[in-house]
C-alpha cells in the first residue's frame, strides 16, 4: 500500500488538489458576477461551516477505510457500489473538460513566452487548443503513473510553493498599479443587503465545494495514503485556509489590473483569456507578468487534474487488479476520448450541441450541478448509513468534533445542497432572476435543462432504489425513529 512520505507531502498534495483554476479564474469571476465584496461573507461561511466539515469526514473515512471511493461505498452496503462509480464518472467527466482549460493555460504560457499573448479569438480558432489538451492530459497521466511518492507528491512539493511565490510577486506588482485601491475596495467592501438573495448563497456554496474539491472522493482517496492517528481537523483547516489565501491573492492580482485598464470585473470566463492579455500588452514588463500569470494557472490546474485522475485510477486499479501504469494508460486514453468534444468546441472545428459549445455544456451540467449532487450523495450515504458508533470512533469519540460534524453532514449540508440545487433549477426555468449565477447564459435552454433534470432524477432514483433494496425504513432514517 502506498503512503505519503510525510505529513507535509500530504498537505501539499491536498492543497494542490484544492488550489486550481477555480481559485484564480473561477473565484474572481464568481466574485465579479456577484457584486464583489458582498459575496465574501456567504463564501467564507460556505467554506468553514459546510465544506470543511464534509472535508473532515471525507479524509477521516479515507484514513480509516483505506480504500478507494468505490470500496468505501461498498463497505457501507454492497449495493452502494453504484454510487461510488457514479461519483467516479462525475469526477472523470469534470476532468475531461477541466483538462481542456488546463491546455489553454499551457498554450498561453508557451505562446506568450514564444511571441505575444494570443488573442483568444485567434487561439480558439485554430487547432492549438486540441493539441494542448492532449499534452495536458499526457502530462497528468505521466505524473499519476509515477505513483503517490515519485509522482503526485513530488510535483506538488515543487509547483504549489512556486504558485504562491509567483502570485505574491504579482500581487506586489499590483500594488504599484493606479487601480490597486479600487480593486481592493471592490473586493472587500461588503454589501449586506444582497445576503437575502438565495442565489448568491447558491453561487457561494457551489464555488466553495468546487474550490475545495470536496464531496467527490478526491480527499478520501488522498486520505487513504495517510499514516494513522493524525489530527485531521487541523489538516483540513490548513487546506481550507491555504485555498482561501490563494483565491484572495489571485483576486489581489486580477482586480487591480481590471480597474487600472478599465476592464469589466464581470467579464466571466472571458476575463483570464481575453481581457487580461489586453492589459498585459499595455503594462510595463507585461510579457513577464503574462507568462508568470499563465504559468501559475497551469501549475495550479495540473495539480488538480492529477488529483482527479488519481480517483479514477485508484478505483479502477482496485477493481481490475491491474498495475498502476496499465490502469493509468487506460484512464488517460479514455479521458482523451471523453475530452475531445470539449476541446474541439473551442477550436476551429467549433463543435456545438444545439448551439452550445460542448465545453460550456459540460461546465453547466456536470461541473455546476454534478458537484452538489455528488456531495449530497456522499454526505447522505456516509452520515446516514454508516453506524453512528463507527462514525464517532472514526471522528475521535462521541464528545469531540463528532458532535458537530455528524449533525452538519446529516441534516444541514444535505439541506443546503438540496435548496441551492433547487434554486438553480428554478432559475433555469426562469422562475427567479439568474444574473447572479456564474455562466447562467445557457440555463433556460432546453438542453441545459434536460441535463440538469437527468442528473437530479438519476440521483433520486439511485437513492430511493438503494433505500428500497436495503429494506430501510425512511421514516426512521429521517430521524423519526430512535437510532442509537
Ligand atoms: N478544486 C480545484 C479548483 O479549484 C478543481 C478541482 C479539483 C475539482 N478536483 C475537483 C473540482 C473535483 C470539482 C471536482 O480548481
Amino acid at each position: 500500500m502506498e503512503r505519503w512520505s510525510s505529513t507535509g507531502a500530504f498537505l501539499l498534495a491536498a492543497i494542490g488538489s484544492a488550489v486550481g483554476i477555480g481559485n484564480i479564474w473561477r473565484f474572481s469571476t464568481v466574485l465579479g458576477q456577484n457584486g464583489g465584496g458582498a459575496y465574501l461573507i456567504p463564501y467564507i461561511i460556505a467554506v468553514f461551516v459546510f465544506a470543511m466539515p464534509l472535508m473532515i469526514l471525507e479524509i477521516t473515512l479515507g484514513e480509516k477505510f483505506r480504500g478507494t471511493i468505490v470500496s468505501a461505498f461498498r463497505r457501507i452496503n454492497p449495493r452502494f457500489v453504484v454510487i461510488g462509480w457514479f461519483l467516479c464518472v462525475i469526477v472523470v467527466l469534470i476532468l475531461s473538460y477541466y483538462l481542456v482549460i488546463t491546455g489553454w493555460t499551457l498554450g498561453y504560457t508557451v505562446l506568450t513566452l514564444a511571441t505575444d499573448a494570443p488573442l483568444f479569438s485567434e487561439f480558439s480558432n485554430s487547432l492549438l487548443p486540441i493539441a494542448f489538451f492532449v499534452i495536458a492530459t499526457l502530462v497528468t497521466g505521466l505524473v499519476v503513473s509515477f505513483g503517490v511518492n515519485r509522482g503526485i507528491e513530488r510535483i506538488s512539493i515543487i509547483l504549489i510553493p512556486a504558485c504562491v511565490l509567483i502570485l505574491l510577486i504579482l500581487a506586489a506588482y499590483g500594488t504599484l498599479l493606479p487601480g490597486f485601491y479600487q480593486g481592493l475596495t471592490y473586493m472587500f467592501t461588503p454589501d449586506f443587503s444582497v445576503l437575502a438573495d438565495p442565489l448568491l448563497w447558491g453561487a457561494a456554496f457551489g464555488q466553495a465545494f468546487f474550490s475545495l474539491s470536496v464531496g467527490m472522493g478526491i480527499l478520501l482517496t488522498y486520505g487513504t495514503y495517510m499514516k494513522s492517528g493524525q489530527h485531521i481537523p487541523r489538516f483540513t483547516l490548513i487546506i481550507s485556509l491555504a485555498d482561501l489565501f490563494v483565491a484572495f491573492l489571485a483576486g489581489l492580482v486580477i482586480f487591480p489590473i481590471v480597474f487600472t485598464f478599465g476592464l469589466s470585473p464581470t467579464a466571466g470566463a472571458e476575463l483570464a483569456f481575453t481581457s487580461l492579455p489586453i492589459a498585459f500588452a499595455q503594462m510595463p514588463a507585461g510579457k513577464v507578468v503574462a507568462v508568470a500569470f499563465f504559468a501559475v494557472l497551469f501549475f495550479a490546474a495540473i495539480t488538480s487534474t492529477i488529483s482527479m485522475m488519481e480517483v479514477g485510477v485508484a478505483a479502477l486499479r482496485e477493481s481490475l487488479g491491474w498495475s498502476r501504469v496499465k490502469t493509468t494508460i487506460a484512464v488517460t486514453g479514455g479521458i482523451l476520448l471523453l475530452g475531445l468534444p470539449s476541446a474541439m468546441s473551442y477550436s476551429s472545428l467549433a463543435l456545438k450541441l444545439d448551439g452550445i459549445k460542448i465545453l460550456d455544456f459540460m461546465d453547466e451540467t456536470v461541473g455546476t450541478l454534478g458537484l452538489p449532487v455528488s456531495a449530497l450523495l456522499f454526505s447522505v450515504t456516509f452520515a446516514w448509513y454508516l453506524p453512528r458508533e463507527t462514525l464517532e470512533s472514526a471522528l475521535g469519540g462521541e464528545d469531540g468534533i463528532a458532535r458537530w460534524i455528524i449533525p452538519l453532514c446529516r441534516y444541514v449540508i444535505p439541506g443546503v445542497l438540496i435548496m441551492t440545487t433547487i434554486a438553480r433549477i428554478a432559475s433555469g426555468l426562469g422562475i427567479t432572476n439568474t444574473y447572479l449565477l456564474p455562466g447562467t447564459r445557457y440555463i433556460g435552454l432546453l438542453w441545459q435543462l434536460e441535463g440538469i433534470t437527468a442528473i437530479v432524477v438519476i440521483s433520486l432514483v439511485l437513492i430511493i432504489t438503494a433505500c428500497r433494496l436495503r429494506g430501510c425504513n425512511l421514516r426512521k432514517r429521517l430521524g423519526f425513529g430512535s437510532r442509537k
